[in-house]
């Protein structure tokens, strides 16, 4: 049963979503309270990013106990409570799981750091410096331009860090930890969670010989780390998911930016379900670059039968309402354009809202890798407190009444209701789901593809102009992005979807 293909999964930021006891930061007993509004929005399923104890220096990605919940999401019991609710309302829930580093703070590195001869010292990536005291290789970790090796003055080497210093990255070629790391997804698994979403998992094999390209080392070691050993890795750990009932699935952060260097990690359905593909995230929204990038995407996955995913957010990258400068229509057609494409859709809390990032003041700013503005709080209701009893971590978005769910949900021509009828749409629709697509072009400023399945070929027409509108032969859309759609019209930053009943049906300018 692929019901992964099926979904559409709402990714939340445990920190931002709800917050159930007045402490100005979202929890899992926030999230359980809201699942009703998850089932009525229409999602199938929840990713939830870490809510493991840590000292919360990367917010939950530096991990220092596996298999707990930080007190500050809650208890073990809330998270089981969680998982039981979602499932009563058909909502699937993935976890996210980090192998590739944990905190410095976990009891793992703790012991590995305390000597050159503890028992964990060869669970982590511990080198001399090279003879002429330069550092092992020449790799710069994330968000800055310094080194991904930290000196170690108690045991005098350095540790491998591919983020912060307080991230050390595991050493995935000793099968000690490769065994400890499966245990931790079984941990969750056995509790009946539907998946796991893996952090960087195309980090985990690593060639220390390897210096990176002068000219790319300012991307930071992430982006180019990519060695056949991680293949060997990631298919071990999908045998521990397929010794599951129920399709549990995986879905891997690859963050490779290529397609085709993505595609890899599919392996021949032996490695992940799914992985993102966050070249989408980077493409300007033009009808050509979309259709490159939808082109490519489907060239690389489709031959070897692996399955797209797409995404415009999530709590790494600026909202696409920012990256469309508030462009309300633009920002309606992208979320068309998400929803209607061939792959599942993963769709981040607040985008249904149409949510830009938050303006954060300096003495605001807690996040080292400067993303705390797709990170604000999910605004609930219109009262100034925005439905958080306690002032949350981050502040709240510009316009938080007028965007707040409670404020939309009373007006039908909100984003929230429009992302609810586009979701709706979708679920009924065989051919949106798991059809082909098929006929993808560029007619002027316009993207046209259809999806084409059991139960008909439907046509999506996004319109990437500000200004410039074409004609269209159909009369009825089952769908436009503009409450101020005018028959046979494609509208400036509009989008359609109808039904194809003949071949003859194109744009016209
Ligand atoms: C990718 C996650 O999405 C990001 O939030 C995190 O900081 C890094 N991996 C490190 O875990």
């Amino acid at each position: 049963m692929t019901w992964w293909r099926d979904a559409v999964v709402y990714q939340i930021y445990p920190r931002s979503f709800r917050d159930s006891n007045g402490d100005g930061i979202g929890d899992l007993d926030g999230v359980r309270q809201q699942l009703p509004y998850l089932s009525w929005l229409g999602v199938d399923a929840l990713w939830l990013s870490p809510v493991y104890p840590s000292p919360m220096r990367d917010f939950g990605y530096d991990v220092s106990d596996y298999i707990g919940i930080d007190p500050v999401f809650g208890t073990l019991e809330d998270f089981d409570e969680l998982v039981r609710e979602a499932h009563e309302l058909g909502l699937r829930v993935i976890l996210d799981w980090v192998p590739n580093h944990t905190s410095s703070d976990h009891p793992w590195f703790v012991d590995s750091r305390s000597s050159r001869t503890s028992d964990h010292r060869d669970w982590y990536v511990w080198r001399d410096a090279k003879p002429d005291g330069a550092l092992p290789n020449n790799w710069i970790r994330a968000w800055s331009d310094e080194p991904a090796w930290t000196w170690d003055d108690a045991t005098e080497q350095y540790y491998l860090h591919c983020f912060l210093p307080s991230q050390p990255d595991l050493d995935w070629s000793n099968v000690e930890v490769r065994q400890a790391m499966h245990q931790t997804m079984r941990f969750w698994l056995d509790r009946g969670v539907d998946g796991l979403r893996m952090d960087v998992i195309h980090l985990l094999g690593k060639d220390l010989d390897a210096d990176d390209p002068a000219d790319l080392r300012a991307l930071s070691h992430v982006p180019l780390n990519d060695v056949p050993v991680t293949h060997d890795y990631v298919r071990a750990i999908r045998s521990v998911l397929d010794g599951y009932e129920g399709e549990r699935v995986s879905v891997g952060e690859v963050y490779l930016i290529d397609p085709d260097r993505v595609a890899q990690y599919y392996g021949d359905g032996d490695e992940l379900h799914l992985s993102f593909n966050f070249a989408p995230l980077f493409t300007p929204w033009r009808a050509d670059a979309w259709a490159a990038v939808i082109a490519r995407t489907m060239d690389s996955l489709e031959p070897r039968g692996a399955w797209p995913t797409w995404v415009l957010c999530n709590h790494d990258n600026a909202r696409i309402a920012t990256r469309l400068h508030g462009d309300v229509a633009a920002v309606r057609s992208a979320l068309v354009l998400l929803l209607t494409l061939r792959g599942t859709p993963f769709l981040y809390a607040g985008e249904e809202l149409g949510l830009e990032d938050a303006v954060i003041a300096p003495e605001r700013v807690v996040d080292p890798g400067g993303r705390d503005g797709c990170r604000a709080p999910i605004p609930w209701t219109a009262s100034p407190d925005h439905g958080w009893s306690g002032e949350p971590w981050l502040p709240f978005v510009e316009r938080a009444s007028e965007l707040s769910v409670d404020s939309q949900l009373v007006d039908e021509g909100s984003m929230l209701h429009f992302t609810r009828t586009v979701l709706d749409l979708r679920r009924r629709s065989t051919a949106l789901r798991s059809g082909a697509l098929e006929g993808l072009h560029v007619e002027g400023e316009v993207l046209v593809f259809d999806r084409v399945g059991d139960d008909g070929r439907l046509r999506v027409m996004v319109n990437f102009s500000a200004d410039g509108e074409v004609t269209t032969p159909h009369e009825l859309p089952l769908l436009s992005s503009r409450a101020d759609h005018q028959s046979g019209i494609l509208r400036a930053r509009e989008a359609i979807v109808f039904e194809v009943l003949n071949d003859r049906a194109s744009v016209t300018h």
